[in-house]
């Protein structure tokens, strides 16, 4: 094919996600191993003027769409460097974070464009938040997310909801959107390399929904419109100023529609969030190498769901999650 981010099941991809940095300022237990991770040498992280090259490389081949992940993409030094180098790039930029210290980054933000910003929080409640998080920063986050939807950005909140944990607050997630314009996005536990994942500790799509159904009438729960691409099913309690939505990537993934490829911040392109082999993009365009076909045969070796762990069964093997990364430095 002439579009090289073209797969072998005619799937095209226009979103790339960047990790900026493997580091975070929070600890959460189902993205990190308590040990923490091996981390790249600096020298092996990519520079602000590497990630523009490459980011640049696919923007030329069709991406339109880059969203800044980490670690915390925020507590990169030269994140200022990063984001107003992408933002010289026709592509619209978005990022996740834990908005621990995003009331810094307002003005900056704001002039890069960065106007979609996924904020991660699982709990509403500040003893559970540490729990999850090894980290006191629950107000923090929880003005920061005010202060971002005062200032008009597209906010949506991430809560990966776990049995035992956070399975209790999926009312009060959605008592927010009462007043809130926010999207509150339940997000199925998935399996990584140290998060201890067990299959029975996953809250899937449907158990989300009965709860839903317990406290809300039929005719109250309306089901939106999902954009184009979604990872998320969409929902509005009529009468509401803000949504919620489940992304159910264990029981029902959407890998048909998926168009996302990830690098890493050692310069390592990922096919998919469950791949379980890389391609090395940074020490290539450090050789002055053309990274068209590495990155055209990575597009092609992308299998059809999840990595290959397409079943249930598979996706419970714990070989094949010590073959993928720790979500840490993956970026989500
Ligand atoms: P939007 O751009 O707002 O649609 O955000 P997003 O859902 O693409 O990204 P976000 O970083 O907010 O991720 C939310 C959850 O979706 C995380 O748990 C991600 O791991 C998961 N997710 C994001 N992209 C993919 C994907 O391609 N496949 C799977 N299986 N999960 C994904
Ligand atoms: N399963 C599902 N989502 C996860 N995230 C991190 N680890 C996991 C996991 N094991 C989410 C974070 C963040 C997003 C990028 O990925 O909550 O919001
Ligand atoms: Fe795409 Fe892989 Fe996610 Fe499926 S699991 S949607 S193929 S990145």
């Amino acid at each position: 094919p002439n579009n090289i981010l073209q797969d072998s099941h005619d799937r095209d991809h226009t979103y790339l996600r960047i990790s900026l940095v493997e580091r975070c300022n929070l600890r959460c237990f189902y993205c990190m191993p308590a040990e923490g991770v091996p981390l790249t040498p600096k020298c092996d992280i990519m520079t602000y003027e590497e990630i523009y090259e490459i980011a640049k490389t696919f923007v030329d081949h069709g991406v339109t769409k880059i969203r800044l992940t980490g670690g915390e993409p925020l507590i990169r030094k030269d994140i200022s460097f990063v984001l107003e180098k992408l933002a010289s790039l026709p592509v619209e930029l978005s990022m996740t974070t834990n908005a621990v210290i995003i009331h810094k980054f307002i003005d900056t933000l704001r002039s890069t464009g960065v106007h979609n910003i996924n904020v991660s929080l699982d709990s509403l409640q500040k003893e559970k938040f540490y729990r999850i998080t090894l980290r006191d920063y629950f107000e923090t986050v929880y003005s920061n997310i005010l202060l971002l939807v005062k200032e008009g950005f597209n906010v949506k909140i991430n809560a990966v909801l776990m049995r035992g944990v956070n399975d209790d607050e999926v009312i009060d997630f959605i008592n927010l959107t009462k007043e809130l314009p926010v999207s509150v996005r339940f997000i199925e536990f998935m399996p990584f390399d140290g998060n201890k994942w067990e299959m029975t500790k996953m809250v899937s799509f449907e158990e989300v929904m009965s709860t839903v159904n317990t406290s809300f009438a039929e005719n109250e729960i309306e089901r939106l419109q999902d954009a184009p691409n979604d990872t998320a099913k969409n929902y509005r309690i009529k009468g509401y100023k803000g949504s919620f939505a489940i992304i159910s990537s264990v029981t029902n993934p959407f890998c048909d529609s998926c168009n996302r490829l990830r690098l890493t911040a050692n310069g390592q392109l990922k096919n998919c969030l469950f791949s379980r082999s890389e391609s090395d993009l940074l020490t290539t365009l450090r050789e002055g190498r053309s990274l068209d076909p590495i990155i055209q045969k990575a597009v092609q070796g992308k299998l059809k769901v999840r990595g290959g762990m397409d079943t249930l069964e598979k996706l419970q093997e714990p070989k094949l999650h010590g073959q993928n990364r720790s979500m840490t430095t993956i970026g989500g």
